[in-house]
Order: structure tokens, then sequence, then C-alpha cells
């Protein structure tokens, strides 16, 4: 994620950035800074850690300046580190920018521009922008930053200042967010409204590709070809603290909102619709390393524990090794047998939680080799294994883990097409359909997310149950889990997630009219025994809710509702299927006058055993 903020006008401009990131803060909190334009200076200050250190170093050593460019930093290529943090400078400290976003061929233009002699301080993908626009720069710093554009694939939204341009600021967006604030003498960007409220109300929305020119006086936006844009100015109407979760209600639904995004940028730069390479940068492991592992465990606690089931059963399936997957808590305890030729994969969002750290180190005392699946850069399980895998989701502010969710399935799928790739177990012809189909999945989970009126009639009318009972089979056994767990944690109902298949042997005693049952019904290859086991439930009374692909309507003749769902291949439903049962709790939860973002005796990060 990353947020940015811009302002040009007669304050003193550091102030104003440090007002606006302190808003921004929710988008990252690995580093922050500023790039400040005084008398013929362009000065940086930049500090790792939360923005009360770049505050305090300001304090120290304050800036004069009414233009500058300002960062806070949700790490991704590069740990968080003062040199990693944004703004960064061309070689000659004369051009300034700061970045939101990806470039995924920055290993590329590094290369490139090494050979030309530039020269680069940071493992950051942005610092490529920093001398792509000096490397263009001819006087103009509009057609510099328009020249570089041109170059960069992946999503930004940039900001750039010149030494030698002391009076304009000049900013861009493609596929992260950008607003212009519009003031009286002075002018404003940034990612995100809440940034800018406390000086403006009026905004410019920019689309993607749209340049914008900021004097103090004057906003100017155009095409990279130059051409102007007319743009309506929108008036902001919230308060500030709507602003900051984006006009929604609470940081969960935003997030859940976010999911396209996020799932497209962890695929980003890693499976890409013309090639058969799979690129993981921070994954080390060689075939010969692979040859000589025999057994994967997958050790994480709650959801993303829930997010290993699902591991295991593609890395089976695609590398054909065997998988145990393994609740965090319990796994050291149990004297697991590990050694040398054992792969441990801990799936963690915030790459902190004890139990899942100990399992960690448990395991490498064994001998074992160890990849972390996490989505904090230079986080305890980063830094300590021996292979990363970053999901790239963002900062998760809501307790309920939904983006990271989803993320972490989108790195098991990865893995386990990487796994099968490298020891030979997965044809291409197979590599290429399940990547195919990934591609199309933001914008399946953005139909999804658009379709949430059948889950608000769903909270409407059963909100005042006190259990309620999950059932799927195979992966949507695993999915019911994690729905369970998200209804119970936000909106404190009991609820239960069972094999379809086992609530004959028990669970069944419990189902009556009393209990609706929410039953996945998403695999093909299941689909009927699906239907004969809700039938069961059907027959004790229950009212269910049934969720199946598009076009197998005959679920229909046991279910008192169906949510549809568009197709896609058995192993990817997970992605598509958790998304109305995350809006299906957050409405009931809702509706219950829950405090859904936090969630009594819960924390985001469970850093004690
Ligand atoms: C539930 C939830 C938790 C976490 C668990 C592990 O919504 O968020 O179950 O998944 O505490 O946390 P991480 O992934 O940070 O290790």
């Amino acid at each position: 994620m990353c947020g940015i903020v811009g302002y040009i006008g007669y304050r003193e401009a550091t102030s104003v950035l440090i007002d606006g990131l302190s808003k921004l803060e929710y988008r990252g909190y690995d580093s922050a800074g500023v790039a400040i334009l005084g008398e013929s200076k362009l000065t940086i200050a930049k500090k790792k850690g939360r923005l009360a250190n770049l505050e305090d170093r300001i304090n120290e050593f304050p800036i004069e300046g009414t233009i500058g460019i300002g960062h806070t930093r949700w790490a991704t290529h590069g740990e968080p580190s003062d040199v990693n943090s944004h703004p960064h400078f061309n070689g000659k400290e004369s051009i300034s920018v700061v970045h939101n976003g990806i470039i995924e061929n920055y290993m590329y233009l590094k290369e490139w521009l090494i050979s030309l002699g530039y020269e680069f301080k940071s493992d950051t993908d942005t610092e490529v922008i920093a001398h792509l626009v000096d490397h263009n720069y001819n006087g103009d710093i509009v057609e510099a930053v328009a020249k570089t554009v041109q170059k960069l694939e992946g999503s930004y939204a940039l900001g750039v200042v010149s030494k030698q341009e002391p009076d304009r600021l000049v900013a861009i967006r493609k596929d992260s967010p950008l607003i212009v604030g519009l003031g009286k003498g002075e002018n404003f960007i940034a990612s995100d409204i809440p940034a800018i409220l406390n000086y403006t109300r009026d905004v410019y929305l920019l689309e993607d590709k749209e340049m914008v020119v900021l004097t103090k006086d004057a906003v100017e936006i155009q095409t990279l070809e130059g051409l102007p844009v007319e743009k309506e100015i929108f008036h902001v109407t919230w308060d500030a603290q709507a602003a900051e979760k984006g006009g929604y209600e609470h940081f969960m639904i935003k997030e859940i909102h976010e999911q396209p995004k996020a799932i497209k940028d962890t695929m980003t730069s890693r499976i890409m619709s013309d090639s058969d390479e799979i690129v993981l940068d921070d994954i080390k492991l060689t075939k010969e390393d692979l040859d000589n592992i025999n057994k994967v465990f997958i050790v994480a606690c709650g959801t993303a524990y829930h997010a290993g089931m699902v591991g295991k059963y593609v890395i089976e399936k695609l590398a054909r090794i065997p998988v145990e997957v393994d609740i965090a808590s319990e796994f050291r305890y149990r004297n697991p047998i590990m050694d040398e030729k054992t792969l441990l994969i801990v799936v963690s969002q915030s790459g902190e939680t004890a139990d899942t750290l100990a399992a960690l180190r448990e395991a490498k005392k064994a001998g074992a080799r160890v990849m972390a699946v996490t989505n904090v850069v230079g986080s305890s399980v980063a830094r300590e294994a021996d292979d990363v895998f970053y999901t790239w989701a963002g900062p998760e502010i809501a307790v309920a883990s939904t983006k990271a969710y989803t993320t972490q399935l989108i790195a098991m799928y990865i893995l386990a097409l990487y796994l099968g790739r490298l020891n030979g177990k997965l044809s291409v012809e197979e590599f290429r359909t399940i990547r195919d189909e990934m591609l199309v999945l933001p914008e399946k989970v953005e139909k999804l997310i658009q379709n949430k009126e059948e889950l608000q009639k769903f909270a409407d009318k059963n909100h005042m149950h006190r259990d309620m009972f999950y059932i799927g089979r195979g992966l949507d056994g695993s999915v019911s889990l994690e729905g369970a767990l998200k209804l119970k944690e936000i909106s404190y109902i009991h609820a239960e997630a069972y094999p379809a298949g086992e609530l004959k042997h028990g669970p069944i005693a419990l189902i009556d009219q009393d209990i609706p049952v929410i039953a996945l019904a998403t695999q093909e290859e299941l689909f009927e025994k699906m239907v004969s086991n809700i039938k069961e439930v059907v027959t004790r009374g229950a009212k269910v809710i049934s969720f199946a692909l598009e076009g197998n309507t005959d679920i229909e003749q046991v279910s008192d509702q169906v949510v549809y769902m568009p197709r896609t291949i058995s192993i990817l439903t997970p992605i598509l299927s958790v998304i109305p049962l995350q809006l299906l709790s957050y409405y009931v939860a809702v509706i219950r006058g829950c405090d859904v973002d936090k969630p009594k005796n819960l924390a985001k990060s469970v850093t004690v055993e």
C-alpha cells in the first residue's frame, strides 16, 4: 500500500506533510519521509518506523520550504530501513520522488540504468523512477515524468519535485489512488482524501494515466501526450473519520472491497499471462533442494491456518509432496518428526505471532528448511526464514482478517505451482490452465462483492439466531471453517463448521429449525454428494442458504436461498466462496450492533503464547 502526499503553497510544507501523513498512516507505517524544496535546496528527511520518529528528526533539524512531497511506507521491495524509506533522490540530489505501487519491471530498468552509470543506494523499486526521471530530464520536469512512466510496468502514484523548477510539483497515477486538493494560493496531492481535509474539501479524483502539474495558484491536468483534461470538482462532505475509511462504515468492509486489488497485486510480476515462468524473488529453494525434501508442514494460527489447509490440498495435488497442516500452538508440543528433508511453511499476516514464530524456530533447530508467507516485510518470521513469499495485501486494520486470507490463498496457489513446476510433477499445460484462471479472479471477486444484497437479506432474517452451522466437502470444508470463524469473532454467534459427510456421525443431533445451515457446494465432483448432505439437514428442519457455481441450479430444490458464484476451476473456488461468507458475517455483526473492527477479547497481532 503506502501513502503519498504533496504540498505547494505558502505554509511551511513540513507541517502540512506531517499532518497529511498522520492521516495516511493506516496505509503503512514501516517508515516515513519528506522532501522539501527551500531556497534552491532540496532536502530529504526520512526515518524507519512510525511517523513520530520522523517528527522527532524534523523537530531537531527543521527544514524550511513551502513545497514538498511526503510518504508513509508499507514495504514491498526492500526491508524497512532509513535508506529504503521514501522520498528517493536521483544521484545529483536534484530530483526527488515518492511512490505508491509496485514497479514490475524494476529489475530490468535497474540493470539498464546501472549499465549507464547510475548508482543505487536502496533496494526499492522506486529508486529506478528517480534515476529514470533524471535520465529523461532536459529542463522540463513534466516532460521527464511523462517519458519516464512510458517505461514503467506495474502500478504507481507518483509525486515528483525538481530543484531546477522550484515552483512546480508533478504527479501521476496508474492503478494506485491519487487525488488533488484545491486550495487558495496552495494546492495538494494525496493518496487519500483524509490527508488534506484540514485544508480543503474540494478535490479532483484523478483517473489512470492522468498527470497533474501543480503550482501554488493553479492545477493543470493533462494526458501523457500533453492534452488538457477537464475535470469536475468533487466536494467532500464526509467527516474526517469516515474519510479515513474511504467513506465505508468500517475498515472490515473497506478491506473486503480492497480484495480484487490485493489479489492482483499479490500475483503481479510473479505469474504473467505471456510467460511460463514463476518469478519469486525471495525464494532461493533450488530444484536440488526440493528433490531432497520428502515432507512439508504448513503451520499457522486462525485464519492463516485455514489458508494453510487449502495450501495442503493444492501442494499435494500439484506438486505431489505430502503435506501436514498444524495449528502453531500445538505443533511444537507434539514432537513433530522433522529433519533436513523437511520444508516448514509458516503463514502469518503479521509475521509476529508468537506461536508461529516458535514453530519456525523449532523447525530450524531440527535442521528443516523454513519458508515464510507473510504480509509484513522485515517481520520476525520474514527475517528468520530461509525463503519468503510476501503477500501484497497492504496493512490490514480490522481485527477480522479478510484480504490477508485471500492473498494467503494466492500465495498457496503460486507456491504449489512453483513447487510442481520445479519438481516436474506439474505439466506446463496444467500450469497454464490454472495461471490463466487465476489471472481473471480479481474481476470475479469484484462481481461477488457487488452482489451483497442477498447476504444482507440473509443477515436481516437470521441475525437473532444463537447458533449456525457451516458445511462443505473437500476445499469447501476448509472455507467453511474460515466462514464460521469470521461469524463468531465479529458477531459473537456460535458457529460450527463441519465436513458435510461427517455430520451424520454426531453433530446432526444438534440440527433443528433454529439453526440455519450455510452450505458450500462449489466442488463439481462432490456436488451430488453435497446435495444429499443438504437434504439430510433439511429433513431435520434446518433453513439452508447454499453457495454454488452459476448454472448448478439443482441446489435450489434443497435450499431456502442460493447465492451463485462465477465459475472457475475447482481448486480456485476458495478465493470466491469466502467472499460472500465474509460479507454475511459483516452484515450480521452490523445488524447486531457489534464493534466490527475491534471485536471483544481479540487483538490484531498475538505476540504472546
Ligand atoms: C481472524 C484472524 C486471526 C489471525 C491469527 C494469526 O480473523 O485474523 O485468526 O489469522 O491470529 O495471525 P497472523 O496471521 O498475524 O499470524
